[in-house]
């Protein structure tokens, strides 16, 4: 990997003999003369490291490294000052430069210091990359069911063989966030995953938010707008509560997923896309094909694999380890430590049968972390609801 320097020097010279050495050491050079145009580039984000003389046309040097002391991932920066000038040196490490060279530059010194630096900034890189690693891990919890360890396993497959997927469930069983678990497990990780939910949008909508518009397909499109479909390119469409999509849109969306490719609204350019469908029904689809609502030739073009999850009241096994999973979490963001529940609340929990399913489940004890005021979940922590069969 390259790391591009940005010298900051009103010296010509100066600037084109460290930007030739630089440059046989493989660093990509940008000279600037003014502290303004190097707070352009900083803004711009386009430096790595910066190396900056004191004294500028249009401002003091150490002046940059106080304005951007609280600048995310700001470079490090490496000042040159005037030999023997020890109390600016000292000032500026003071306020977070890298390091200070006095003129004349040395060299070989130059060469170690912008070594560390670019030692730090790769590792800074590395961190970041795994931050987004980390925050797009997503937690699905599995439990004892057999039947959602068969879901997950399936979900595996399909996230790796990257086709066609329909998730099925009540509301509330985890179609959402199987899908984040699909995008985040397969080798689409790293690319877009892009959700619509098709019920929050109007079907006249619908078409161009899928495929975008040209500029002028209609009054108010004064602009092209690209689709969702091509904003996914590389990555997966999230199609959520399919079944509200008119016929039409599903003949549409029937031609683009199988020629993976599709033209703009009002354009006349095929666009070529590499995207992997996810959808997602709580309606009963097989139903509404017989009823002429749905298409038959999308459902089985969407139904590669189909995972469906089952209503909580069928996987009661797995309520203990959700209780343990929400209770973790929701301490964590309250600030509690219940981390216990007593049997007679566990039992009416294993009683209750869930209507709104695991969601209901989650809101249910994030209340109770909110009324208990000891270490244990009780029966009163409890909605009416959930205990009123006891
Ligand atoms: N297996 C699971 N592990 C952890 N959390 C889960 C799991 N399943 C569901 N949840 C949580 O339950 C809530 C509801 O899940 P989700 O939104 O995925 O349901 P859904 O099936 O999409 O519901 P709807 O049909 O209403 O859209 C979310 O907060 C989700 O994080
Ligand atoms: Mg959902």
């Amino acid at each position: 990997m390259s790391l591009s320097v940005l010298i900051v020097d009103d010296e010509e010279n100066a600037r084109q003999f460290l930007g030739e050495l630089l440059a046989t050491k493989s660093y990509n050079v940008i000279g600037v003369g003014t502290l303004g145009e190097a707070r352009e580039h900083l803004m711009k984000g386009d430096a790595d490291i910066v190396l900056l003389d004191i004294q500028l046309p249009d401002g003091y040097g150490p002046n940059l490294l106080y304005e951007t002391s609280s600048m995310p991932g700001r470079p490090p920066i490496i000042m040159i000052t005037g030999f023997g000038d020890i109390e600016t040196a000292v000032d500026a490490m003071k306020n977070g430069a890298h390091d200070f060279l006095t003129k004349p530059v040395d060299f070989a010194q130059l060469e170690k210091s912008l070594q560390r630096a670019g030692e730090v900034v790769i590792m800074r890189r590395e961190l970041d990359h795994y931050r987004e690693a980390m925050s797009q891990k997503v937690d699905f919890v599995v439990g004892d069911s057999p039947r959602v360890k068969t879901v997950i396993a399936h979900a595996l497959k399909a996230a790796d063989a990257q086709v066609s997927v329909l998730i099925t469930g009540e509301t509330g069983t985890g179609k959402d966030i199987l899908a984040q678990y699909i995008h985040a497990s397969g080798p689409r990780a790293g690319k877009p995953f892009i959700a619509i939910n098709c019920a929050a949008i109007q079907n006249t909508m619908l078409e161009s938010e899928l495929f975008g518009y040209e500029a002028g397909a209609f009054t108010s499109a004064e602009r092209r707008k690209p689709g969702l479909m091509e904003v996914a390119d590389g990555g997966i469409l999230f199609l959520d509560e399919i079944s509200s999509m008119s016929l039409d849109i599903q003949a549409k969306l029937l031609r683009a997923i199988e020629d993976q490719s599709f033209r703009r609204v009002g354009g006349t350019n095929l666009i070529k896309v590499d995207v992997q469908i996810l959808a997602a029904s709580n309606r009963d689809l097989p139903r509404m094909i017989r009823e002429n609502q749905f298409r038959e030739d999308l459902y089985y073009r969407l139904n590669i694999v189909d995972l469906n999850l089952p209503p909580l009241r069928e996987r009661k096994e797995d309520i203990p380890e959700l209780v343990g999973f929400f209770l973790r979490a929701t301490n964590m963001r309250q600030g509690k430590n219940v981390t216990e529940v007593t049997p007679l609340a566990m039992e009416a929990m294993q009683r209750y049968d869930w209507p709104g399913n695991i969601r209901e489940l989650s809101n249910a004890i994030e209340r109770a972390v909110i009324f208990c005021d000891g270490k244990s979940v009780d029966l009163p922590d409890l909605p009416r609801d959930v205990t009123m069969h006891l």
